[in-house]
């Protein structure tokens, strides 16, 4: 994991305080913006005597502790000791543990491995404002914390069958319980594909009465080797990213664009925004939040343990992406072990201008609606610009045709 560019934070979340706690890869940091603009990362206490430096005071080229004003620039050297004497070689000496970081559409990434570090690809998805004309895109960034390791969530990436059950047969049962009908269950997947490509797993599947010409076995959904997956639709794509906090817990990205007539009005112009997602308590069925496939998703993954013990599993046939996803971490880490680059490393700065990530088709159908509770199911339950829309009376088939499924009552 060290071997990849992550992304810490919004750039949003440092808009009303330019500091913010980062735990990531089991480690303890500040990220921080100062006066010039420039985003740092460095090791979260000070070295002099442990004050945390979320307490830091931005500078023009830096960040420095407010408990005795020492200074830290985002190469991790300290430029300034207020109390020593002037020229004290322990200035030289100090040192703080930092890590380079970028902005990207609205993202901060950060990486935490060896020199030299790749390159940070520019995922079409994330600079996709220059691409599209004559229509309106707009962003948003849903975070949410799941208390489960991160493995669990990206084989659940490579379970395909599961859409079927759990999002569909379980939300029908949801359903159920808050006195609503049912929604129109998925057609069959009859077959599914695999395939290894430049950027990871390209999954494949075939529904009942489909062919293969059918834009989910064409098209598919890309798999970012070792840990995104690019879902949704060409007028809502999304890529989520999952990023190991400590072995135990997995912050979740949901980076979702909408593309709009140009005509329609969005809440907020400038900075992407982020919100949060809320994890549900665990053991608990919260009816209306178990609409959404995203907490489905996690509600289902964390009551796998905080790290599921693999030992207990018995896998069928169908789990066969599973299969496929392990055994590729197993290579990719044999070849970090012998010193090589890991698959999916960018070093070439023409392809890492803008790799693409393809985006088909809604699978038609999508994912359940909502009722009472809201336009729309999965990420789009907790979206701030999906509830402006419903507030402002936006026809939603008109904007999305059937890339959203709406209610229309
Ligand atoms: S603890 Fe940071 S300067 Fe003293
Ligand atoms: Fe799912």
């Amino acid at each position: 994991m060290r071997r990849y560019w992550h992304p810490i934070a919004a750039s949003a979340e440092l808009r009303d305080q330019p500091t913010k706690l980062v735990r990531i890869l089991g480690e303890s940091l500040v990220l921080y913006r100062d006066r010039s603009g420039r985003a740092g990362l460095i090791q979260d206490y000070c070295p002099h005597r442990g004050t945390s430096l979320l307490y830091g005071i931005p500078e023009d080229d830096g960040l420095r502790c407010p408990y005795h004003g020492w200074k830290f620039d985002g190469n991790g050297r300290c430029i300034d000791m207020p109390a020593e004497p002037k020229g004290h070689l322990l200035r030289e000496r100090v040192h703080v543990v930092n890590y380079p970081v970028e902005e990207l559409g609205g993202l901060i990434f950060a990486y935490l491995g060896p020199s030299p570090a790749p390159l940070l690809p520019r995922w079409n998805i994330l600079t996709m404002d220059n691409l599209v004309k004559e229509e309106k895109v707009y962003k948003e960034i849903g975070t949410i914390e799941v208390p489960c390791n991160w493995l669990q969530i990206m084989e659940n990436s490579v379970d395909t069958t599961h859409r079927e059950f759990l999002h569909y047969n379980f939300s029908n049962y949801v359903f159920e319980r808050l006195g609503d009908p049912p929604i129109p269950v998925q057609r069959r997947q009859i077959e599914v594909g695999y395939e290894e490509s430049r950027y990871g797993i390209v999954k494949r599947d075939l529904l009942e009465g489909g062919s293969y010409e059918d834009e989910s076995w064409t098209v598919g959904q890309t798999l970012v080797f070792p840990n995104m997956i690019a879902t949704g639709s060409r007028k809502a794509p999304v890529l989520q990213i999952r990023v190991p906090v400590d072995d135990t817990t997995t912050r979740q990205y949901f980076y979702s664009c909408y593309i709009l007539p140009p005509d329609i009005s969005v809440p907020t112009e400038g900075d992407v925004p982020h919100f949060d997602i809320p994890m549900p308590a665990p053991g608990k069925i919260e009816w209306p939040l178990f609409i959404s496939n995203v907490i489905q998703d996690v509600a289902i993954l964390a009551s796998q343990g905080p790290v599921y013990d693999r030992s207990r599993e018995r896998l069928g046939d169908s789990d066969q992406g599973v299969n496929i996803y392990r055994k590729m971490l197993a290579r990719e880490i044999s070849a970090v072990e012998n010193g090589e680059d890991p698959t999916s490393i960018f070093r070439d700065p023409e392809e890492a201008r803008g790799p693409v990530l393809p985006f088909g088709k809604s699978r038609g159908g999508g994912g359940p609606r909502l009722s009472r509770y809201g336009p729309l199911s999965n990420v789009q339950m907790f979206s701030p610009l999906i509830s402006h829309l419903r507030q402002q009376g936006v026809d939603f088939e008109r904007v999305f045709g059937r890339d959203l499924i709406v209610d229309k009552k």
